[in-house]
């Protein structure tokens, strides 16, 4: 978009009080139209159900509200079209689309104004905006939700090692693997709906700060515009940013669970793991050696989390000990929140179209918790069955594996005489103990990785992701 600097003093709104127009560099540090253009659809709607209350108090006649609507209309066909003119002293979009629509429509145009300041109709287009992209970030929760279970459902029989210091540590399904990412997306899911209803306080009608002289219809207004309530204090109508922090605090989290996801899949498809292969879609090649296969796109959500969390920082830190009401600092609030939408929008389909298409190679997986001892704490266990303290187990078995270590033998390897040697306790029951299978089946807490414990979470999954979806589609309009 270009802009050109306008040095005709009544092409400002407020230049009544002035002697000459503002110094061409202000004029750019004052201009936010280079970016809250995006918000271009939200101020029209916005101004729509303005003018319809107007016109319901008298403010407006029938035909002028009907002047108002349809100049509007144009001016978003305009917009969607890309022929509409920005020019510098437009300041701001607000300003830009009122001052065509009195071009358009003439003195019903310059009626629009009354009855509201663009502090309360700035916040208005913001929360309205945050409202669409919280709306399209539910939609992608699930999209991405459903692709971890359906992987998740199909590996309920593949076991892994599950990690902690990304060291072998016990046996887990697959299944539970990925139900873990299941319930931390649900979590945003959860935040991104709280956000939701944070931004459904609508701020229109608190004016400049105080309140305004006319007889508006707040619910009225809230109602056309799908708000659930009008802001209860004018004053902090015209100066909450909560939403929008209650916004990217939800992305900022998200972007943490993107990161972890995107990070077991850079391990997992590494040679080193081999648990997965990530499809051609999302890998790119080197310029130089003609092998590789590189998980760029997981390395490029992980690398959004920074972006995210900096985005809620920004916002926090651009908030933080403003007096009441409005200040011009927080013009810059848009900021943050176009480059979190847009990062989203971006990310959530990928990394739910990527886990769609992985391609998990369980023998890989299986052969990595065979030749570790993630059964260790199983054997442990199994002989505080039979009488020895924990403590004195966790010992005992620390001593075998140092000598499994040491001689290049597994657990299992072991000749019932050895184990003796350690500890009368053990019997032939301790070649059960070391299966796999075996392993994952005694944890039976609630929970836990066995398969009747991963059965039910499955199904606990599926029917949150039916109600999640359900919210998805109670909000398309
Ligand atoms: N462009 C401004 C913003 O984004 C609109 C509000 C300006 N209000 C004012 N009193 N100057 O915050």
């Amino acid at each position: 978009m270009t802009l050109e600097p306008d040095s005709d003093n009544d092409n400002f709104f407020w230049s009544g009080r002035f002697q000459k127009p503002p110094h061409e560099l202000f004029q750019q540090l004052n201009a936010s139209i280079s970016f809250d253009w995006r918000l271009a659809p939200y101020d029209i709607r916005g101004s729509i159900a303005h003018a319809r209350m107007l016109s319901g108090i008298g403010v407006l006649t029938a035909e002028e509200f009907s002047m108002i609507e349809q100049g509007l209309g144009r001016i978003m066909g305009e917009i969607a079209r890309g022929d509409f003119v920005f020019c510098l002293a437009d300041e701001d979009i607000h300003t830009a689309i009122e001052k065509k629509l009195i071009d358009l429509v003439g003195d019903a145009g310059k009626k629009l104004h009354t009855a509201r300041s663009r502090n309360d109709q700035v916040a208005t287009g913001l929360a309205l905006y945050i409202q669409d992209q919280i709306s399209q970030h539910l939609a992608g929760l699930t999209a991405l939700l459903e692709a971890v279970l359906d992987r998740a459902d199909a590996g309920r029989d593949v076991i892994l090692p599950g990690y902690t210091h990304l060291q072998r540590a016990q046996p887990v399904l697959l299944a539970h693997h990925l139900l873990a990412y299941f319930e931390m997306y649900s979590r945003d899911f959860v935040r991104f709906w709280r956000a939701l209803d944070a931004a459904k306080t609508m701020p229109l009608g608190a004016g400049a700060l105080a309140g305004v002289n006319y007889p508006v219809k707040r619910n009225e207004v809230a109602a056309e515009l799908g708000f659930d309530r009008p802001g209860a204090n004018s004053m902090d109508d015209a100066s909450n940013r909560d939403f929008a922090l209650d916004y990217l605090n939800a992305a900022s989290i998200l972007g943490v669970h993107l990161s972890r996801l995107a990070a077991e899949y850079i391990l997992w498809s590494s040679q080193e793991f081999g648990f997965v292969e990530i499809s051609d879609d999302f890998t790119s090649g080197s310029s130089i050696m003609p092998q590789k296969k590189n998980p760029d796109a997981c390395e490029l959500i992980r690398g959004k989390a920074a972006r995210l969390a900096a985005n809620h920082l920004g916002l926090t830190s651009l908030m933080a000990g403003l007096p009441l009401a409005y200040n011009k600092d927080m013009q810059e609030d848009k900021i943050y929140v176009f480059d979190t939408a847009d990062a989203l929008l971006l990310i959530l389909p990928v990394a739910a179209e990527m886990t769609a298409t992985l391609t998990f190679d369980s023998s890989r997986m299986r052969r990595a918790a065979e030749t570790s001892f993630a059964v260790a704490t199983d054997v442990a266990d199994y002989l505080v069955g039979k009488g020895v303290s924990f403590r004195e187990a966790h010992r005992i078995v620390g001593r075998l594996v140092r000598q499994c270590i040491d001689e290049g033998r597994m657990l299992g390897d072991l000749e019932l005489p050895e184990l003796k040697a350690e500890s009368p306790a053990f019997d032939a029951g301790f070649y059960q103990v070391v299966d796999l299978e075996s392993a994952v089946a005694r944890k039976q807490s609630y929970g836990g990785t066995a398969p009747e414990q991963v059965a039910a979470q499955l199904k606990f999954a599926a029917e949150r992701l039916k109600a999640m979806r359900e919210t998805v589609a109670s909000l398309s309009p």
